[in-house]
């Protein structure tokens, strides 16, 4: 693994670009009184909620729901795919080898877990085997993961993986032609980088998404800037 050590982004713009990428029709129709619970859900019933979901198959198979772990007023909020076996034990995201990873990220970046961020995944449930999520049950979670993000109203995301991405963005199209730019879910910037379960695989893009975190951290200073000075925030503009 390379050293998780701080560069400079130099000649790279941390402004927000439009996705360049196909839009994606949902799925389904969730029925409306489900939406429109979670839509309006305050932290002291979410873990709740989301433990007694039955929207998809998954809640059959699970141990435990996994609804996220952190700082509920978090400038920084990671995204992932979806809880795995050591996740679904214990009820917290990221606490296995691609935890350790994604904490080992975080401490080059000078961050902790729970301290200013919040880290959640598109999937509250486990799948069985660690399948890839169906479209149906991302379709069925995701109204969690849009609440989440209005309670905590981050700074900046970082969508981590495909699943994230193409989740957030509801666009269909790679990792390596969305990193590298900022892109915005609901007027939030977001960035996407490789998930860590992936670089655990693939060490030569480590360095990759070290540059992704370089991008992710530039973003987050120009953020706070603009915010000292009292610019419009990036965070409050539309879609
Ligand atoms: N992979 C994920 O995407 N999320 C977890 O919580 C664990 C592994």
């Amino acid at each position: 693994m390379p050293t998780w050590r701080l560069r400079t982004t130099a000649g790279r713009s941390a402004l927000p670009v439009e996705t360049q990428a196909t839009a994606v029709a949902p799925l389904t129709q969730a029925p409306a009184d489900r939406l429109s619970r979670i839509a309006t859900l305050e932290w002291r019933d979410f873990a709740a909620d989301v433990s007694a979901c039955t929207a998809c198959v998954l809640c059959r198979t699970r141990n435990k729901a996994v609804p996220g772990v952190g700082d509920p007023r978090a400038q920084w909020l990671f995204v992932g795919e979806a809880p795995g076996a050591e996740e679904d034990a214990k009820g917290e995201p990221f606490v296995g080898q691609a935890g350790r990873l994604l904490d080992n990220m975080l401490a080059a970046l000078g961050m902790k877990r729970g301290e200013n961020v919040y880290i959640a995944n598109v999937l509250k449930c486990r799948p069985p085997g660690n399948r890839t999520p169906e479209p149906f049950e991302v379709e069925s979670c995701r109204p969690y993961l849009d609440r989440q993000i209005e309670l905590i109203r981050p700074a900046l995301i970082v969508a981590l993986g495909k699943s994230a991405a193409t989740t957030l963005l509801n666009v269909e199209a790679t990792i390596a032609s969305l990193r590298g730019r900022v892109h915005r879910y609901r007027g939030v910037p977001l960035l996407v980088t490789y998930h860590p379960a992936y670089l655990l695989r693939n060490l030569p893009d480590k360095a990759k998404a070290w540059e992704d975190l370089c991008l992710a951290r530039a973003t987050m200073q120009q953020l706070v800037a603009a915010k000292g000075e009292g610019l419009q925030s990036p965070v409050a503009g539309p879609n």
